[in-house]
């Protein structure tokens, strides 16, 4: 079963067609981050514009690199939620205007949903069961994934996302939009116990994050730093912090992996591309018996075939939509 997959949640205007939603025939992603460098993050209204002027050309490309045209598609599937609601409406919208030319089934995809799914294309064996850890720019959740449609959370920030952590601090450290990549390609091999930062806690939820503390305590020391004129280690800083920000993801993951009885775990999502992060879990997973399963670096951010893996489980569950389909800019994975 083929499937065109459109992914416009943000800043990545990207497409895909995914065979039986674990080959990738092609999959296209035009990032808009040199529009937003200058302002130091997305700005909802330029991602909007841009995904209007790129989708169609993203859209064409990514049937003609699959070598496929529409009579041989099976379904049009497309990212609905969660996300920018401006950014999700370009999508949403010309999804449905193609399922309606063509009369494919419309399937509507949540972008965690997609993110875990990520795993099924890098990992052609991996099924559910498996307790699974998305950390994004906006998100950052434990899940219990018990079937390729059925999802729990466990776990999830009360309050800043992972990414947003990191991109906030790498910012004020004088690193380019996207701040939390910058910040691994620039600290990765920094001596992380150079500075000393806190582990919050939530208390009454052991599987609940708080990255607000940690980014303000790092947002201090660079303020007072800059006052006193010191100068602060910029690797070694970013080393510290990432590996702070690790500790609490690895430590509340495995609290519900031994809680819930979960061997395998699978880490999703952009912040998943982290060096730190992926040698924490890599070592912790070896040291305790896991199975871990993580995306290649390229399916770890946003991009389409992670929709069109998504999307043949959902048609298998019989998940479609009509033309009434709308973009929300909030939902549960739960669905
Ligand atoms: O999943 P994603 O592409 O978009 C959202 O759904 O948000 O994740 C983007 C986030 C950004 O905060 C970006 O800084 C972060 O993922 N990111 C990283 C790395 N690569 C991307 N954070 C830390 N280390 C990385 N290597
Ligand atoms: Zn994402």
């Amino acid at each position: 079963m083929k499937i065109l997959a459109i992914e416009t949640s943000c800043d990545e205007t990207a497409a895909a067609v995914v065979e039986d939603g674990r080959t990738v025939l092609s999959n296209i992603v035009a990032s808009q981050v040199e529009e937003h460098i200058i302002y130091g993050g997305v700005v909802p209204e330029i991602a909007s514009r841009r995904h209007i002027e790129a989708i169609s050309g993203v859209v064409d490309t990514a049937l003609k690199g699959a070598e496929c045209d529409f009579s041989d598609l099976d379904a049009i599937a497309v990212t609905h939620t969660p996300g920018l609601i401006g950014a999700l409406l370009v999508g949403v919208n010309y999804a449905k205007g193609l399922s309606y030319a063509t009369g494919l089934p419309l399937i509507p995809v949540h972008h965690l949903r997609s993110h875990i799914a990520a795993n099924y294309i890098a990992h052609p064996k991996l099924e559910p069961p498996f307790l699974s850890l998305v950390v994004s720019g906006g998100h950052s959740h434990i899940i219990r994934v018990d079937d390729y449609t059925c999802f729990e959370t466990l776990g999830r920030t009360r309050d800043d996302a992972a990414g947003e952590a990191m991109d906030k601090v790498a910012r004020a450290l004088g690193l380019p939009y996207p701040g939390g990549l910058n910040m691994d390609r620039a600290c990765s091999h920094g001596n992380a116990g150079a500075y000393k930062f806190p582990y919050p806690r939530v208390e009454g939820s052991e599987y609940d994050f708080s990255f607000s503390g940690l980014k303000t305590a790092a947002l201090n020391q660079i303020n007072s730093a800059k006052q006193k004129g010191e100068e602060i280690s910029l690797e070694d800083f970013g080393a510290s912090y990432m590996k702070s920000v690790t500790v609490c993801l690895v430590d509340n993951t495995l609290r519900a992996a031994r809680d819930f009885g979960f061997k395998k775990l699978v880490l999703a999502g952009g912040v998943s591309a982290n060096s730190h992060l992926r040698r924490g879990f890599e070592a912790i997973s070896q040291a305790e018996g896991y199975e871990l399963f993580m995306p290649q670096l390229p399916l770890c951010c946003d991009n389409a075939a992670m929709v069109g893996s998504q999307a043949f489980y959902e048609y298998k569950a019989g998940n479609f939509a009509d033309l009434t389909l709308n973009a929300c800019a909030t939902s549960a994975i739960e669905g």
